[in-house]
């Protein structure tokens, strides 16, 4: 295995951070725990943009803003070679005067220093599904142009301030999410009578020319940056060998491969275009300009699972195993999705998630959480004869490096992690930091992998 290669792990803003009072909200922090209103929520706030009591985990994520040197002592313990992490536009810009709040700036670069100082790589997603809430109350999120601009104004002001630390850039969590959650990824809320797909081409517009300018920007600030998105790489199977199963597929994959296809390729496929015009988008020469000419340099995927298409819709294989979440369990998938991903587009490409979401029990102060480590260890496998079919793996990230609130249910009890947080879905809890047995597993791997 090369050396260079990033064995590491992921967390986000949103999820851990906390520290609610030193920043503006973000558009997770008015959406109560609770899967049955979640999923829904976050694709449509509805009547938590009018904030009633409850209990909402994103304002207090597992307060990595306070314990952050702890928490990155325990990950230079681990021995990881790269920590993926969200820097809140939220905190960087309390509203759209325009003017950064050093505060905010100030705590990115202890985060980086801290972690240069166990010589783990930090790398940026300038978004993972935490968009400030002045953003959607004030312009409605990516159906408005303007926010390409204030992005611009955002991502400029952190690339030059890190820029000579962290080499890596990721300009969105999962960009293709947006398909089912307008509202967490796009910061768009849909109105009485609009139609859902017209503002969904039109956010996703905007999110592909944002995207091209942080490449811009990065490029221009030090041609040695890397800028990638990360897209959420969920092959379709058939469901049978009927030729309409395989049409849904190549249906279903195709409104993923859209987005990397305009970042990679650098212009829109036939299809897209022709839904562009259908639903009016306004679409500008210098825009396509500006699109072939920022492409990325590497693709940032996630992986947790696959999915059957059939002309009964989108079904689980009910020849795979789940997680007690429901997730099916396909070690075998990630292999083809590297290939398939590495074919069409033959850039690098960086695992910036994958892992085991499920229940862990403390026994003695201690998580024997073996069920993890065989889950990894099987995706791990698959992820290596990728990379001995040809596949170019830069790095592998883990979801996550502790256990954070989850996006789809709001949960602290669905736990990614290799060190568990004392914390209960209620918001309860020491929030004592514990390694489990999959730390010590991991932190023998990368030292293995590295000899
Ligand atoms: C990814 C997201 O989609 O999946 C993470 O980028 C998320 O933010 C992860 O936590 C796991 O999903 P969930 O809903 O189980 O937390």
């Amino acid at each position: 295995m090369n050396k260079s290669f990033l064995w590491g792990s992921s967390i986000s803003g949103g999820q851990c951070e906390g520290g609610y009072s030193s920043r503006s909200e973000t558009v997770v922090d008015i959406i109560p725990q609770g899967k049955e209103t979640r999923i829904k929520y976050l694709n449509q706030p509805g009547i938590y943009m009018q904030r009633p009591e409850g209990f909402y985990p994103s304002q207090k994520g597992v307060e990595f803003y306070e314990n952050y040197k702890e928490d990155i002592a325990l990950y230079g313990q681990m021995g990881l070679k790269a920590l993926r992490f969200s820097v809140l536009w939220s905190r960087i810009f309390l509203d759209d005067s325009l003017e950064p709040n050093e505060e905010g700036l100030k705590f990115y670069d202890d985060v980086i220093n801290e972690l240069l100082k166990y010589n783990i790589e930090p790398i940026i997603t300038t978004i993972h599904f935490d968009m400030p809430l002045w953003v959607v109350e004030k312009y409605n999120g990516f159906v408005n142009r303007k926010v390409v601009d204030l992005y611009e104004h955002y991502v400029r002001t952190i690339v030059q301030r890190y820029h000579n630390r962290v080499k890596y850039w990721i300009s969105f969590c999962e960009i293709n999410v947006m398909n089912h959650m307008l509202y967490m990824v796009g910061g768009t809320v849909l109105k009485e009578g609009e139609d859902r797909e017209e503002v969904l081409h039109q956010c996703a517009y905007h999110k592909l020319l944002a995207n091209a300018r942080l490449v811009k920007v990065c490029h221009e600030i030090d041609s040695e940056l890397k800028v990638g998105c990360e897209v959420a790489g969920t092959p379709y199977y058939p469901l049978t060998s009927l030729p309409e199963d395989y049409q849904l597929m190549i249906e279903e994959q195709r409104k993923d491969s859209r987005y990397t296809d305009v970042m990679v390729k650098g212009h829109f496929p036939y299809y897209f275009l022709k839904k562009l015009k259908e639903y009016h988008v306004e679409i500008k020469e210098e825009d396509m300009e500006e699109m072939k000419k920022h492409t990325l340099d590497f693709i940032a995927v996630s992986y947790y699972k696959t999915s059957l298409a059939s002309t009964e819709g989108v079904r689980d294989n009910p020849r795979l195993e789940k997680t007690a979440f429901g997730w099916t369990i396909d070690p075998k998938g990630f292999r083809i999705m590297l290939n398939q991903m590495y074919e069409r587009y033959e850039k690098p490409i960086m695992v910036v998630e994958n892992g085991l979401g499920t229940y862990d029990q403390v026994e003695d102060g201690k998580i024997h959480d073996d069920y993890r480590i065989e889950y990894l260890e099987k995706h791990i496998e698959q992820m290596e004869l990728a990379i001995e079919d040809g596949v170019e793996v830069i790095g592998y990230l883990t979801w996550a490096a502790m256990d954070v609130v989850s996006t789809s249910e709001g949960m602290m009890s669905k736990r990614y992690g290799f060190i568990y947080v004392d914390r209960e879905d209620d918001g309860s809890g020491t929030l004592e930091r514990i390694p489990k047995d999959s730390f010590y597993w991991y932190q023998n791997l990368i030292n293995e992998r590295m000899k």
